[in-house]
């Protein structure tokens, strides 16, 4: 068994380059878990399992068009694979036609063992990847990418910091209960003065009730200025 089928949690990136996901796996935060085992990421290079002399991983649209298509072959061995060495982790194919990608997804998904993702290029993938080998697709926002790798790198951030001993502090996830159906208040350090900008008084008075209420009142004016839209009930 490989160092990284060990860890409980488990996270599969299908990528034709698996080295954009070099530095931010070995940085900060992320890079200490992994180093601690709290979870292991793979990157599986795509390329790998072409099936042709060329290693081709994309073609032309049939119907014509802009762009090329990623190829079945080379994906479907990767997602086969991966369900060889990992069981059934959910299959996730990023795409800006996918379910928006909101917090409640982020717990969802943290609550389970694991992941594969698929990053697309080009104009995307064969169509009947997405229906006979995908879970789910999932949109990180309103807007076009050049594929799918900076889309898995922000899953996985916000996923793998939810992962019980993954940050120092748990509280801070605690807190953020009430700032995903609202925006955050502000925060301050030292120094107390900086060029003539001063600390709010409340912050000083060890009050914590009062605090809690002037922080609670911020976020809900910082709500109401910014994204009206998160107070809304049936949002
Ligand atoms: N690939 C390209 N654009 C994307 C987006 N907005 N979300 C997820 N994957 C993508």
């Amino acid at each position: 068994m490989s160092e990284q089928t060990k860890s409980p949690f488990h996270i599969n990136i299908l990528t034709i380059f698996p080295e954009f996901f070099e530095s931010p796996l070995s940085t900060g935060v992320i890079g200490k878990a992994i180093e601690k085992e709290i979870f292991s990421v793979e990157c599986t290079d795509i390329r790998a399992f072409a099936t042709d002399k060329h290693q081709t991983t994309d073609d032309l649209p049939y119907g014509g068009g802009a762009g090329m298509v990623m190829k079945p072959e080379p994906l479907v061995g990767a997602l086969e694979s991966a369900r060889q060495n990992h069981g059934d982790l959910p299959r996730i194919y990023l795409t800006p036609q996918g379910e928006p990608f909101r917090q409640p997804l982020a717990r969802k998904l943290a609550e389970g063992d694991g992941f594969i993702l698929v990053c697309g290029r080009y104009e995307g993938i064969d169509a009947r990847v997405r229906e006979g080998w995908i879970d789910h697709e999932v949109s990180i926002g309103d807007f076009v990418l050049t594929g799918g790798e900076p889309a898995a790198l922000i899953m996985l951030d916000a996923i793998t910091r939810l992962l019980p001993g993954v940050l120092g502090n748990p509280e801070s996830i605690v807190e953020e209960s009430f700032s995903t159906d609202m925006l955050d208040y502000p925060h301050y350090t030292r120094p107390r003065s900086f060029r003539g900008m001063d600390v709010p008084e409340v912050l000083f008075s060890g009050h914590h009730a009062k605090i809690e209420q002037w922080r609670r009142e911020q976020a809900l004016k910082m709500t109401e200025q910014r994204r009206p839209e998160l107070l809304k009930k049936d949002k």
